[in-house]
This record gives structure tokens, sequence and C-alpha cells, in this order.
């Protein structure tokens, strides 16, 4: 069921300092900070050969992060990213087997244009899991 790994995403508390460290430090290929108002983040994704980081940093009064960055100031994983092939047979597959389906279990338009769902990270070993569309 799981395909590529699309992202793996870090909170972090100053999105346009960690993307500049990415940038100057790290000598990474960062995107520009993009605000996503539906999901209350703003994002910068970091190109890597063989996946991306995602940098998630707070939009808003009601970020989905803001208490993730109460919990860890400085920062921290905050989600892996897998690619699915078809998300709709996914969630049935996964939510059939006990996995619970985070905001209902409709897929939302992400940060790539695709369909995209959260998964319980009580059901998976402590680790909050995003699904994309590939
Ligand atoms: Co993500």
């Amino acid at each position: 069921m799981l395909g590529r790994l699309e992202h793996v995403a870090i909170a972090v508390p100053d999105i346009a300092a960690a993307r500049t460290y990415y940038r100057e430090v790290l000598g990474a290929e960062v995107s520009e900070i993009v605000d996503q108002p539906e999901h209350g983040v703003r994002t910068v994704f970091v190109t890597l050969p063989n996946t991306k980081i995602e940098l998630l940093g707070v939009l808003g009064e009601n970020s989905p992060i803001a208490g993730f960055l109460e919990r860890n100031p400085a920062g921290g994983i905050h989600h892996l990213c897998f690619e699915v092939a078809d998300i709709e047979a996914a969630r049935d597959a996964l939510a059939a087997r006990g996995i619970r389906i985070l905001g209902g279990g409709e897929p939302r338009i992400g940060a790539h244009g695709r369909p995209v769902l959260f998964l319980h990270p009580k059901d998976l070993f402590g680790t909050l899991i995003e699904l994309e569309q590939a």
C-alpha cells in the first residue's frame, strides 16, 4: 500500500530563519514560503535527491501545529508523508483495520494540490502519518 516517502515534515518556530538555515548552512534547494490558510500553516519545501523536507510554520490563531510547538519550542519532526496510489482505497483498508483517520476521513487538498489524509498517531507507534495521492 505505501509508496515512496514524499516528505518528512518539521515544525519550526521561525520558518523564515529555518528556510535561510537550510539554504545557507545546509546548502539545500528551498522553495519560497507559501501560506496555506486553509491548513493554518506556512510551508517551505526543501528538495533533496530522494525526498523532500516540509518546514511547517504557524499561520493564524488556530494553527494545528501551535500545540506541537508549545510542547517542542525548538521545533521537531511533526509527521511523515507517504504516497499511496489510491487514497480512498488506502483509507478504507486502514479504517477496516482499526486505524483512525483524522478530520472525518474525507481527503483534503494538501500542499501539492493532491488529496491528503492524516492517520492518528496513537494507532501508528506515536507518529503522525500523512497519506498523499501519488
Ligand atoms: Co505534510
